[in-house]
């Protein structure tokens, strides 16, 4: 009797860890997934379309963002563009997209080259 008593709780404790090991793979599954979304949120590669570029002019404390070739690069702690206006090209305004107009600066696309990255403008 005894030895037949010994072998229900064994298996009885079996039965239980076997469950609780269960919920545990489960539960990191849905872990993973929630870091993988944060990671894609701060990689700032926003979309705009150009009403939405508008909205970054660096007036009223906007940070000042401005496009070319579809690219959208933030301007705002570069000093020629303080207060979102290009003062050296009769005061441009940020928050456009200016690709036909750098064509045209004495210092063309080079000035971009060392420019934080925002994301891209909507076709
Ligand atoms: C995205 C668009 C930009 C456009 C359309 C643009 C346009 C122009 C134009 C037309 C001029 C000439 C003004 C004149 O000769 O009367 C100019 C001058 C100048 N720009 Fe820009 N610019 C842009 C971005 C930048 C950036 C990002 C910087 C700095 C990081 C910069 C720095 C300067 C400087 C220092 C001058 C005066 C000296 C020079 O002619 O090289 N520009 N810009």
């Amino acid at each position: 009797m005894k030895k037949l008593l010994m072998i229900l709780g064994s298996l009885g404790l079996v039965i239980l860890l076997a469950a609780c090991g269960g919920e545990e793979a489960t539960d990191e599954g849905v872990e993973t997934e929630e870091v993988e979304t944060e990671e894609v949120e701060t990689e700032g590669d926003q979309v705009f379309t150009l009403e939405e570029l508008g909205e970054y002019d660096g007036q009223d404390g906007n940070d000042a963002y401005v496009a070319v070739d579809g690219v959208v690069y933030d301007v705002t702690n570069v000093e020629q563009w303080a207060g979102g206006e290009h003062a050296p090209a009769g005061g441009l305004v940020a928050g456009d997209d200016y690709t036909e107009e750098i064509e045209k600066a004495p210092h063309g696309t080079d000035v971009l080259e060392d420019l934080p990255i925002v994301g891209t403008l909507e076709e």
